[in-house]
């Protein structure tokens, strides 16, 4: 059983999320997206509403027979990848830009769980400039996020921002 955690806020989840999810599937025989409970980072949706828009979703991921859970998590990325007994930590890199934060926080989960690999996944081009901070921000003035998340999590923004 090779497992890995695909760790973040996905606040809210979107389809560069789904891609890279989806990517990973290919590789490992579980992925336990792992949802951060994190009050400080002030999110628009709770933990709860965050995991129950991924598991609505999950079912539109081409899974290759890969297991695919949804948990949340608090603490350490590594301690979570550790209790789960993953061998990887999953992240996806969109541009150049991310690689920088990337590289830091994957030597820091190095040094405290070395027996623990990062798993870099390049999101698909299409997907390069999303970031649930820009999709946000771009719904919450009235732009259009048709294309860059799934409709279920369309209509939870528009619940909650309109
Ligand atoms: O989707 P995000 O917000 O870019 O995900 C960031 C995340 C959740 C992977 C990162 O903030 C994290 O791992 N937080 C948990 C705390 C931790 O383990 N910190 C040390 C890693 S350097």
């Amino acid at each position: 059983m090779r497992r890995a955690i695909y760790p973040g806020s996905f606040d809210p989840v979107t389809n560069g999320h789904l891609d890279i999810i989806e990517r990973s599937c290919k590789l490992f025989d579980e992925i336990v997206v792992a949802v951060l409970d994190n009050p400080d980072k002030n999110p628009l949706f709770s933990v709860p509403e965050r995991c129950a828009m991924i598991s609505e979703v999950l079912p539109l991921v081409k899974h290759h027979g890969c297991n695919l859970v949804v948990e949340d998590f608090a603490g350490l990325t590594v301690d979570f990848a550790v209790k789960k007994q993953a061998i990887a930590i999953v992240r996806g890199i969109r541009a150049i830009s991310d690689y920088e934060y990337e590289l830091q926080m994957a030597s820091m989960n190095r040094r405290l769980g070395p027996e623990q690999e990062t798993v870099f996944l390049m999101a698909a081009e299409k997907y390069s400039f999303v970031s649930s901070k820009l999709v946000k921000q771009v719904f919450a003035l009235g732009g259009a996020v048709g294309g860059l998340v799934p409709a279920s999590v369309e209509e939870k923004l528009k619940e909650k921002l309109h």
